[in-house]
């Protein structure tokens, strides 16, 4: 696997690939992201990452400091799932002295993490143009447990005709359904052992919302069995898949989000519905 750290050390290794397919990261890798490189590879397209613990999705009292880093246990897995480039930039690279443009998708921003962590979707829009824009794959590969972040950068690549195609990868679960996350690492042993009440809690709520229970009833039995079980919903919600509004009768295509806050850790999850 070659290493970029610098834009000449990546333009001169772009050069030598064929087509490609971007995994964007943030490092601290898990098997979900691995999965994204066998989507890519499975696409006959070469796999190619990046890691890039970008600062400017994260807000003043979130975790960018304390988020996980791992980068000789990332290069090792990204090497082992048949990686051929990882581009590593320094923040000199992603921001260079004097930058001024910012990336600022509305439309599917406008509820969920948009209004829990304002500014967070300007920092992803802007770090994910970039990293197109550096290493010009010919598709991007996305999680799905991100979904709200997936329909930005759609929407971000449609209104800016970015000759990339956005490819979105089923969640990888656990066996007991907790969705994989760089963050998991930080529940405690017993809050591990009750996370999985998150995806359990959006389950039920998808078979009452299929068997005609009222959508309002649904999401806030939901709420009460995510608070049973000593999470904190940031907000449990039936959207539109795509725009990400909320709906109050159930259409197709329907998404059903979910964010808790659950000891020092917050989750995100969503399941289709219809
Ligand atoms: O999903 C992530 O890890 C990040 O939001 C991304 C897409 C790499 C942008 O920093």
């Amino acid at each position: 696997m070659i290493i970029a750290r610098t834009y000449q050390e990546l333009a001169t290794a772009r050069a030598t690939l064929g087509p490609t397919g971007l995994i964007a990261t943030m490092g601290a890798l898990h098997p979900g992201h691995l999965a994204l490189v066998e989507a890519a590879k499975q696409s006959g397209l070469t796999p190619v990452a990046s890691i890039f613990v970008n600062p400017t999705q994260f807000g003043p009292k979130e975790d960018f400091s304390r988020y996980p880093r791992d980068e000789a246990g990332d290069i090792a897995k990204l090497e082992q799932a048949g990686c051929a480039l990882l581009w590593l930039p320094g923040m000199e690279e992603m921001y260079p002295n004097g930058h001024a443009t910012t990336v600022h998708v509305t439309g599917p921003t406008q509820h969920w993490e948009g209004t829990q962590r304002p500014g967070h979707f300007n920092g992803v829009a802007t770090v994910v143009a970039k990293l197109f824009g550096q290493m010009r794959p010919e598709a991007a590969f996305f999680g799905e447990k991100d979904w709200q972040q997936v329909q930005v950068v759609r929407r971000m690549v449609a209104d800016l005709h970015l000759p990339v195609r956005i490819v979105p990868v089923p969640t990888m679960r656990e066996a007991d359904g907790l969705a994989l996350s760089s963050r998991n690492r930080y529940l405690t042993p017993d809050e591990r052992k009750t996370a999985p009440k998150l995806q359990a809690a959006l389950a039920h709520a998808v078979q009452y919302l299929l068997a005609g229970k009222e959508p309002a009833a649904t999401l806030h039995n939901a709420r009460h069995e995510l608070a049973a079980a000593g999470m904190v919903p940031d907000y449990v919600a039936l959207v539109h898949a795509e725009t990400l509004e909320p709906l109050t009768t159930l259409a197709q295509p329907a998404r059903l989000l979910a964010a808790v806050r659950f000891g020092h850790v917050r989750l995100l999850d969503n399941l289709p519905v219809i």
